[in-house]
Order: structure tokens, then C-alpha cells, then sequence
């Protein structure tokens, strides 16, 4: 499946979840099947994308395969997140809300960037190679504050 398909895919499943018509938030053992989803997502980024950012400079002749999981499994991982995001009971006021945004601003970003879809007239104003650094530092604040809204939310802080 292409990545466009799997924008179109994620959009199709998030929006009826989010308004209730198709639940995620069952038990599954010892979890809720959107937690399950989240972690393996959230896991995903977490740990490929700095391998990603390593290996592309120590084996540049892989560089093809190394971006295309990056950009598939992060459009997979954005897919599980944004059921997690849709599917939660808890009002979505708090941290998990700002991260949501700072993924989907990853998504958007690195999009952007992969299919040059900036406009000529809007090269001026929003540079490609600010985007590509907007995209680049937004992983600090994914990390700053993935790591606090699983601390809080599973009970081991806070
Ligand atoms: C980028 C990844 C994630 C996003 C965008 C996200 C988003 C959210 C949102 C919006 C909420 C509702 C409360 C709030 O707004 O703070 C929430 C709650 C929650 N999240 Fe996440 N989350 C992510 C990753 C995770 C991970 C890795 C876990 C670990 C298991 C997790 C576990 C929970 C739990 C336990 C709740 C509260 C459930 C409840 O009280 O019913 N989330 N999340
Ligand atoms: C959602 C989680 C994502 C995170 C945390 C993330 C993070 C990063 C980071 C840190 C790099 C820099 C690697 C390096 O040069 O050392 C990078 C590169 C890149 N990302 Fe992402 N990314 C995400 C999703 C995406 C998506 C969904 C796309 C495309 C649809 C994408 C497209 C790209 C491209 C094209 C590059 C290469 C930039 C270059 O080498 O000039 N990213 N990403």
C-alpha cells in the first residue's frame, strides 16, 4: 500500500472512531486494543527513527530502503496513534492532545518535504529547508513529552 492510501486509510478509520461509531478502547488481556496500537506506533518512531538517522550517513548506498520505512512505518505508526487519539474515553484537554498535534506536525511536515509540495510563490516565505528543519527538531518535543504522557497515564508518575 502506498503512502497516499495510507493517509486516505487513516482518515477513513479515525474519524468515525473519534466520533463513536467504531471502538478501539476494548480490553485485549491486560490492555485497551488502542493502547496495544499506540505503543507499537509510538515504539516505532521512538526507536527507528534514530537508527534511520545513523545509518543513512554509515551505509548511504541503503538510503532508498531506509527512508522508505521511514516513511512507511511512521505512516503506519501515525494510523495506530491516531486511533489512540480517536478512540480514548478520557477528554483529550491534556498532554496526549499536544502530542497528537506534534506527530501530526511530523506527518505533515515530512510530507511535504518527500513530495515537494511546497508552492514556487510560497518558497519565499516557508523555505524547504525550513520545513525540513521544522520536521528534524519537532522529534525533541515527541520525545520530551511522549515519555511524560506515558509515565502520567500509565500510573508510574505523577
Ligand atoms: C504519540 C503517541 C500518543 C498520543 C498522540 C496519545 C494521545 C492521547 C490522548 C489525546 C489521550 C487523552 C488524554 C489527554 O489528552 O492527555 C490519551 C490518553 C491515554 N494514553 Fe495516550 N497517546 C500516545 C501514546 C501513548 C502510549 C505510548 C501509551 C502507553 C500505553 C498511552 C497510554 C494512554 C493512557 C493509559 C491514556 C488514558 C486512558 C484513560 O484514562 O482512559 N498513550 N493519549
Ligand atoms: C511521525 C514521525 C516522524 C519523525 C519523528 C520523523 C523524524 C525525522 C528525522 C529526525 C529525520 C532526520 C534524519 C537525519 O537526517 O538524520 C527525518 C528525515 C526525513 N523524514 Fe521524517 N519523521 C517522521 C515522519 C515522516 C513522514 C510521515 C514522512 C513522509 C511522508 C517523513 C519524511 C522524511 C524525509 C523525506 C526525510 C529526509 C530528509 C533528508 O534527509 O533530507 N518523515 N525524519
Amino acid at each position: 500500500m502506498g503512502s497516499h492510501r495510507l493517509i486516505v486509510l487513516t482518515i477513513i478509520l479515525t474519524v468515525p472512531t473519534r466520533l463513536g461509531y467504531i471502538d478501539v478502547h476494548f480490553p485485549v488481556g491486560a490492555l485497551d486494543f488502542d493502547h496495544i496500537l499506540t505503543l507499537v506506533g509510538t515504539f516505532f518512531i521512538a526507536i527507528y527513527t534514530p537508527i534511520y538517522s545513523l545509518l543513512k550517513r554509515r551505509r548511504p548506498e541503503k538510503l532508498k530502503v531506509l527512508l522508505n520505512i521511514h516513511i512507511f512505518g511512521s505512516l503506519i505508526s501515525f494510523l495506530f496513534i491516531s486511533l489512540h487519539y480517536a478512540g480514548e474515553t478520557a477528554p483529550r484537554t491534556g498532554e496526549g492532545l499536544a502530542l497528537y498535534i506534534i506527530v501530526a506536525i511530523l506527518v505533515a511536515t515530512g510530507w511535504l518535504y518527500r513530495f515537494n509540495l511546497i508552492p514556487e510563490n510560497a518558497k519565499k516565505v516557508y523555505p524547504p529547508h525550513f520545513n525540513r528543519w521544522f520536521h528534524i527538531s519537532l522529534i525533541t518535543a515527541f520525545y520530551i513529552v511522549v515519555i511524560i504522557h506515558t509515565l502520567k497515564r500509565t500510573g508510574i508518575l505523577f
